[in-house]
């Protein structure tokens, strides 16, 4: 059977920055409380007429060059969003027309923060089975046009941008294990309540217990690392990174002691784009593997939660 290989990486943010500074004018915010509760400095902020799928296109291109492929040569394109730029068609039959790259299948996931993580689980399938040989998976969003920008419990939290992988058949190890779960049981802890399906598109705006949520992604995290070690046989000491969802630098610190992790082998970007929802992972990811932290032959931990609630691990022999 086909190992799901990472073949190359890519990211993308847009070019305006939103500091903590910025927010201390528009709303009762500190940049004090802003760092001491999410390490967040920064985020990327699309401009108007930016959408989604620009961000998307420039890390997809960035992916495929790395990894050596024409968008020809793709034969599934997965795009995680929760903030496509239409309805229909998706941000993936949009990506896919920019790319020049027609026929294959073409299809967004809507896992909020877990997207990434779920869409690298449904592709590792994919080239598992032989239905596909090489895949692009694209975490991309601007959730920035989802804020409610008076609220000051949620809008300093989030940014936007997108990161992409091509991932290949092949007989390396690659995806070694892929674990995704949700409970709608969580449905109104974080959630963006209304929209065009309900009637109520005025309420189409993040909203979150974050207290609750915080507690809730610390004791699952938690588990999901337990679970994805002993289901692997492996132990702490062999992970040598962890890339975490960037939401907050006390959650992401609260895993790594779970895991006896020094912060050195953690990929830590939330300072720089706060909370990018699916683009997390993947930005992360694209950064370390480029400044030449993460190696080939090294064992890659992701993990993410997210609204839903949605959560889950990938676990990459790199
Ligand atoms: O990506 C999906 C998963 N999402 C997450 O994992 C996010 C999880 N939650 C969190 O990261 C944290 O709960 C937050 C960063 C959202 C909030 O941090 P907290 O330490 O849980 O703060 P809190 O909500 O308990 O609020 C503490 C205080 C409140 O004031 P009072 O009631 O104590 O007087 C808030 O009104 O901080 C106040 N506050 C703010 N103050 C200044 C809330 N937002 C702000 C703000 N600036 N931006």
């Amino acid at each position: 059977m086909p190992a799901s290989c990472i073949l190359g990486t890519g990211s993308y943010l847009p070019e305006r920055v939103v500091t903590n500074a910025d927010l201390e004018t528009m709303i009762d915010t500190t940049d004090a409380w802003i760092r001491e509760r999410t390490g967040i400095e920064k985020r990327h902020v699309v401009v108007d007429g930016e959408t989604c799928c620009d961000l998307a296109e420039k890390a997809s291109r960035n992916a495929l060059d790395a990894a050596g492929l024409q968008a020809s040569d793709i034969d599934l394109i997965l795009v995680a969003t929760t903030t496509p730029d239409q309805f229909f068609p998706s941000t993936a039959c949009l990506l896919q027309h920019r790319l020049d790259a027609h026929g294959c299948p073409a299809f967004d996931l809507q896992a909020v923060c877990a997207g990434f993580v779920y869409a690298l689980d449904v592709a590792d399938k994919y080239i598992r089975c032989g239905a596909a040989r090489h895949v692009l998976v694209v975490g991309a969003e601007t959730f920035s046009r989802v804020l409610d920008w008076t609220d000051r419990s949620t809008c300093v939290l989030f940014g936007d941008g997108a990161g992409a992988v091509v991932l290949g058949a092949g007989d390396q190890p690659g995806i070694i294990s892929s674990r995704i779960y949700a409970d709608g049981a969580y449905k109104d802890l974080l959630q963006i309540p209304g929209g065009h399906g309900n009637g109520r598109p005025d309420e189409a705006f993040v909203e979150m217990k974050g207290n609750e949520v915080f507690r809730f992604a610390v004791t699952k995290l938690w588990r999901l690392v337990d679970e994805t070690l002993a289901a692997n046989g492996l132990s702490r000491s062999d992970i040598d990174w962890l890339i975490p969802h960037q939401a907050n630098l006390r959650i992401i610190q609260a895993t790594a002691r779970k895991l006896d992790l020094p912060m050195e082998r953690v990929v830590v970007t939330v300072h720089e784009h706060g909370n990018t929802s699916s683009a997390s992972i993947p930005l992360a990811f694209d950064q370390a593997v480029r400044d030449g932290r993460i190696q080939r032959g090294q064992t890659l931990l992701m993990e993410a939660f997210g609204g839903g609630f949605t959560w889950g691990s990938t676990l990459i022999k790199y």
